[in-house]
């Protein structure tokens, strides 16, 4: 199976995450930083999409990406997505709790807008960091491998 991981990241956890995808995918895996992608890298089984979710939404190079795609370019491609966010437990502020119920994550959004150019969606995960420049909570490197294997 042909597989493309597109991802975007400011302080590297995004691409951290976007990394051990690519190793659970396994064989037949690639990624690729947004900026990077050229047209025919699109023509895979599997495309996951993942960003840091900043100011409750996905990178605008990432939104610019796949808003600029045609539409049904993603006709029976099997899509998923995912971002890298802060533990609202962790930080315990109720302005983010409250404001994240409204605004929500960049992952939803980005799985809504690939089943949107014709994507099949298999799912969305989110991945923590401890603090807006991260580190990633422990552990998670590996969650991210495990999903990967079950996206397969
Ligand atoms: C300007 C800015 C806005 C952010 N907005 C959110 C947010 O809305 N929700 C959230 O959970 N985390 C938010 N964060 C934390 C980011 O999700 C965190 O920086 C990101 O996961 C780190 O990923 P990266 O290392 O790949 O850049 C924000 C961080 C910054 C710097």
């Amino acid at each position: 199976m042909k597989s493309l991981v597109i991802y975007d990241s400011v302080f590297g956890n995004t691409k951290k995450i976007a990394q051990s995808i690519v190793d659970g995918l396994g064989e037949g895996s690639t990624l690729i930083h947004v900026s990077n992608v050229k047209p025919g890298d699109l023509k895979v089984d599997l495309l996951v999409v993942g960003s840091p979710t900043r100011a409750f939404n996905a990178m605008p190079t990432l939104n610019a990406f796949v808003a600029a795609l045609p539409a049904n370019s993603l006709k029976s491609v099997r899509v998923a997505s995912f971002d890298t966010r802060v533990d609202v437990e962790v930080v315990k502020s109720k302005v983010l709790t409250t404001m994240v119920k409204f605004f929500g994550y960049a992952g939803e959004k980005i799985l809504k807008k690939l089943a949107s150019k014709g994507g099949i969606s298999v799912g969305t995960n989110a991945f923590y960091v401890l603090d807006k420049e991260g580190p990633l909570k422990d552990g998670e490197i590996l969650r991210a491998q495990e999903w990967a294997k079950q996206l397969n």
